[in-house]
C-alpha cells in the first residue's frame, strides 16, 4: 500500500479560501487570483503518492509551495480542499486528539533552523517527544542516548544547543525526530542553513541512516544536487502546481517543461545516470565474446562517472553485470559520450 496519498490537494491563504475554489476550477492563475481576490494560492490540485521507505524530494523555487505541501501532510497547515491519507487513514478527518497522536508517534519533523529548546541539554532535546508521550525519564534517556550515539554525538549529551556547531545542532534535530521512531520524516530545508561541506556530510549521514532505517522521508530542498543525491523520486513544484514527478534520471534527462529544464540545465549527468540507463542488450554471441573480450565488467548500478575511465580504456564493448554478477548488457565509449551530451544529439534514455 502506498504510504502517503494526496489527491487534488489545494491550499489557499486569505480571509475566505473556499470562495476562490470556483476560480481555481476555472483555471484562473495564481497571480490573477491574488489581484482579483487578495488570496494567495499555496498549492493547487496536487496529486502525489509516496511509497513506504522512499525518500521523496520536493523541489522548487522560493514561494513555489514546498513548505505548504509538507505542512499539509501533518496538518500544521489545513488544506483548503482535496484528500490526504496515511496508510489508508483519512488524515483530514482526524480529530485534534487523534491528530496530535499521529504527529507524536508517526511523523517526525526536522526544520531548517533546528528549532531546539535552548535551555535544555542535547539529551533532553532528543528525548522531548518521548517525554510528551509520557515515557519515564530513565527510559527516554536510554533511548535518546542511543539516538545521540547513532548520529555521532556521543559525549555531548549534557551540552546545550548553543555550545554546538550548526551541523551538530542539526544532528540533534535529526535524532530528536527519530527518537519517537516515526514512520515518516518530514524534512523542510533541513540542511540548507549548513555550509557546503557540512551539508554534504549530513546528506551522507542521512543516506547511511536511511539504509538501516528505511523510513519514508519527505525532503524539501531548492538545491538540485541535494535533490539528486538523496531522492528516490523528485517532485518539482511551480506556483503550487506539481509540474513533474520522476526519478533523478527522468528529471535530468526528460524535463517536463522549461521550468524543470532551467533547474537541471547545468547538472553533471555522469553523477546522476547509471550504467543500466544506457546499456545495450547482451549481444547474441555473448558466450563466445565472454571468453575472448577484455575482462572488464561494470556494475549496472554504477554511476557513469565511476565507469567512464574503464569504458574509455576498453577495446570495444564492456559487459555489464547486475548485483548477482549476471551478465545483463553492454556499454561502449560512444554510448557513454552520447548520454553525457546535451542538445539535439543527446541519447534518449
Ligand atoms: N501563512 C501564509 N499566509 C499567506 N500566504 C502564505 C502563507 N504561507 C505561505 N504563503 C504563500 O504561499 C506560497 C507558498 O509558500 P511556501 O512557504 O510553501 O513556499 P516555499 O516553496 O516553501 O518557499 P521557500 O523556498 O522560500 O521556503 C507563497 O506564495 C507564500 O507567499
Ligand atoms: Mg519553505
Amino acid at each position: 500500500m502506498a504510504h502517503i496519498v494526496a489527491e487534488g490537494l489545494s491550499k489557499v491563504f486569505g480571509p475566505n479560501p473556499r470562495s476562490v475554489l470556483p476560480l481555481l476550477e476555472r483555471g484562473v492563475g495564481k497571480d490573477e487570483i491574488l489581484e482579483q481576490t487578495g488570496h494567495t494560492v499555496g498549492l493547487l490540485d496536487v496529486d502525489v503518492t509516496i511509497e513506504p521507505g522512499e525518500t521523496f524530494v520536493v523541489m522548487g523555487l522560493s514561494g513555489s509551495g514546498k513548505s505548504t505541501l509538507v505542512r499539509c501532510f501533518n496538518r500544521l497547515i489545513e488544506p483548503t480542499s482535496g484528500t490526504l491519507t496515511l496508510d489508508g487513514t483519512d488524515v483530514l478527518a482526524l480529530r485534534p486528539r487523534e491528530l496530535r497522536a499521529m504527529r507524536r508517534s508517526r511523523m517526525g519533523m526536522v526544520f531548517q533552523r533546528f528549532a531546539l529548546l535552548p535551555h535544555r541539554s542535547v539529551l533532553d532535546n532528543v528525548g522531548f517527544g518521548l517525554r510528551v508521550q509520557g515515557v519515564s525519564r530513565a527510559e527516554r534517556e536510554r533511548q535518546a542516548g542511543a539516538w545521540i550515539e547513532r548520529v555521532g554525538l556521543q559525549g555531548y549529551e549534557r551540552s546545550l544547543p548553543r555550545e554546538l556547531s550548526g551541523g551538530m545542532q542539526q544532528r540533534v534535530g535529526l535524532a530528536r525526530a527519530l527518537c519517537t521512531d516515526p514512520d515518516v520524516l518530514l524534512m523542510d530545508e533541513a540542511f540548507s542553513a549548513l555550509d557546503p561541506l557540512i551539508r554534504r556530510e549530513m546528506q551522507g549521514e542521512l543516506l547511511r541512516l536511511q539504509r538501516e532505517l528505511a523510513k519514508t522521508i519527505v525532503f524539501i530542498t531548492h538545491d538540485l544536487d541535494e535533490a539528486l543525491r538523496l531522492g528516490d523520486r523528485i517532485a518539482v513544484l511551480k506556483d503550487g502546481v506539481v509540474v513533474q514527478v520522476g526519478t533523478p534520471t527522468e528529471i535530468v534527462t526528460r524535463p517536463a517543461d522549461d521550468y524543470v529544464k532551467a533547474f537541471v540545465e547545468d547538472v553533471d549527468r555522469s553523477r546522476v545516470m547509471k550504467v543500466r540507463h544506457i546499456m545495450a542488450p547482451v549481444p547474441d554471441d555473448a558466450d563466445a565474446a565472454d571468453q575472448t573480450v577484455n575482462a572488464v565488467r561494470v556494475s549496472s548500478e554504477a554511476l557513469l562517472q565511476d565507469v567512464v575511465a574503464d569504458v574509455a580504456a576498453a577495446d570495444g564493448p564492456v559487459f555489464v553485470v547486475d548485483r548477482e554478477g549476471r551478465l545483463v548488457g553492454s556499454v561502449e565509449a560512444r554510448s557513454v559520450l552520447a548520454a553525457l551530451a546535451r542538445g539535439p544529439h543527446a541519447a534518449p534514455s
